[in-house]
């Protein structure tokens, strides 16, 4: 389902990816361990097609993942609903006015009718049991409370491969408990994830492959 062969890339002077082979199956739940600035976030936004391989090639289903692809906006929509991407930062996904309307969001831009997004939205604001937060602008709540909502966002749109950079940063242990099973029935449904964290707990909860990123930026399947 996601291919990559031998990917490089680098920040003008900074490698931060150097050739790195990774294949994940559609049902894999992939865990991605590694030092700080190895070059796990930057792999996460190739997979998203965010940035693209320098060198090397990405291939999702198939189909290459390169800026030009993603220019035809009706394969950069499709691409973009299959695979949903939690920032490690909430602040740069949250910019409606409202929580509720950015949850809706997502599930507007996807052409769903009015009763379906108002269903998913409602579904994610219970989900994440922040129901009363839903007319506050996102960008005044706590970090706690904006990580949910990115969470919310994510899932409203019902991905078929679920990419979390450090899932459980910052939330209380009852928002943990409820994200980790919600995460673990994500994955029994057949569904993809790819998740990065320093947790050994979410690991071997979570995991059925482990890929460790070393300082070289290199990647190996453990
Ligand atoms: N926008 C950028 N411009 C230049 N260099 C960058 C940029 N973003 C990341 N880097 C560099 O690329 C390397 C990989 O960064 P990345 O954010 O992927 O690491 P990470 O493994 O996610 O680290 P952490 O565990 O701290 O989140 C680091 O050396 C980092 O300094
Ligand atoms: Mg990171």
């Amino acid at each position: 389902m996601i291919d990559l062969e031998k990917v490089c890339f680098a920040y003008e002077n900074e490698i931060a990816l150097r050739y790195i082979d990774l294949h994940i199956e559609k049902g894999d739940s992939v865990i991605v361990q590694g030092p700080n600035g190895c070059g796990k976030s930057t792999l996460i936004k190739l997979l998203n097609g965010i940035i693209f391989p320098s060198e090397g090639e990405y291939l999702y289903k198939g189909h290459a993942i390169t800026e030009k692809a993603l220019k035809d906006r009706k394969f950069a929509k499709w691409f973009h609903q299959q695979m949903g991407y939690v920032f490690q930062n909430a602040d740069t996904q949250l910019f409606c006015g409202s929580v509720e309307e950015e949850i809706a969001f997502g599930p507007v831009q996807m052409g769903l009718s009015e009763a379906e997004v108002h269903e998913r939205t409602e579904d994610c604001l219970k989900l994440f049991g922040i129901e009363k937060l839903r007319e506050r602008p996102p960008y005044h709540l706590s970090g706690g409370e904006k990580r949910k909502v990115s969470l919310a966002c994510i899932i409203s749109l019902n991905p078929e491969v679920l990419i979390l950079d450090e899932p459980l940063a910052g939330l209380d242990e009852k928002t943990q408990d409820m994200l980790i099973e919600f995460l673990q029935n994500f994955h029994k449904a057949g569904k993809t994830l790819i998740t990065i964290t320093h947790n050994r707990q979410l690991a071997e909860l979570l995991g059925t492959r482990f890929a460790l990123m070393n300082e070289d930026h290199e990647l190996n399947m453990i």
